[in-house]
């Protein structure tokens, strides 16, 4: 077991998120870590962390510490850093951009080029409660999510839904 800041873990993951502007990573971070969520939060700049400990099954403790970095390119974190590492990624788009959807060909070559070819995806279409303004359908993302072989979730970082068990799935299938 390792001890740091007093607090005792088995496990040590570290997870990324990406994916374009304005598709919720923040959110869905807070979230997940602090059981917030703000409507007026602003575009991240540099590099943000969060932990979380995880009891699994078999009663180890996994802290995750997962990192949060812009979309845009000119705020975003050094990208070999950021991507030294990690066992996870959540790549997350909007089920209201078709746009945000269309560019996860772009951060899935991103991660080949920077992460270990071993890392877990976790493909995420956040914001399931704009029900009226969707324009990616559940089903074309789960086909791509197949297509690549990437585990797929959708969320709501508003409303909550499946937050923790998007969080929760990423690390199950790490460890
Ligand atoms: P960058 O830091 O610029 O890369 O953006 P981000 O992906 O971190 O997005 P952020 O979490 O800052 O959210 C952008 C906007 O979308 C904010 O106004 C959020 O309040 C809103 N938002 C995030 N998640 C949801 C959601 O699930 N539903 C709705 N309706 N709005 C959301
Ligand atoms: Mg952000």
């Amino acid at each position: 077991m390792a001890t740091r800041d007093e607090e005792v873990y088995d496990y040590l993951f570290k997870v990324v998120m990406i994916g374009d502007s304005g598709v919720g990573k923040s959110n869905l971070l807070m979230r997940y870590t602090k059981g917030d969520f703000n409507i007026e939060s602003k575009t991240t700049i540099g590099v943000e962390f969060a932990t979380k400990s995880i009891k699994t099954q078999d009663k180890k403790v996994i802290k995750a510490q997962i990192w949060d970095t812009a979309g845009q390119e000119r705020y975003r974190a050094i990208t070999n850093a950021y991507y030294r590492g990690a066992v996870g990624a959540l790549l997350v788009y909007d089920v209201t951009s078709m746009q945000s959807f269309q560019h996860v060909a772009n951060w899935l070559k991103e991660l080949k080029q920077y992460a270990d070819s071993n890392i877990v995806i976790l493909l995420v279409g956040n914001k399931t409660d704009l029900k009226d303004k969707r324009e990616v359908k559940k089903e074309d993302a789960a086909q791509y999510a197949d297509q690549h072989s990437l585990a797929f979730i959708e969320t709501s970082a508003l409303d909550c839904s499946n937050v923790d068990l998007a969080f929760d799935r990423i690390i199950n299938e790490i460890y």
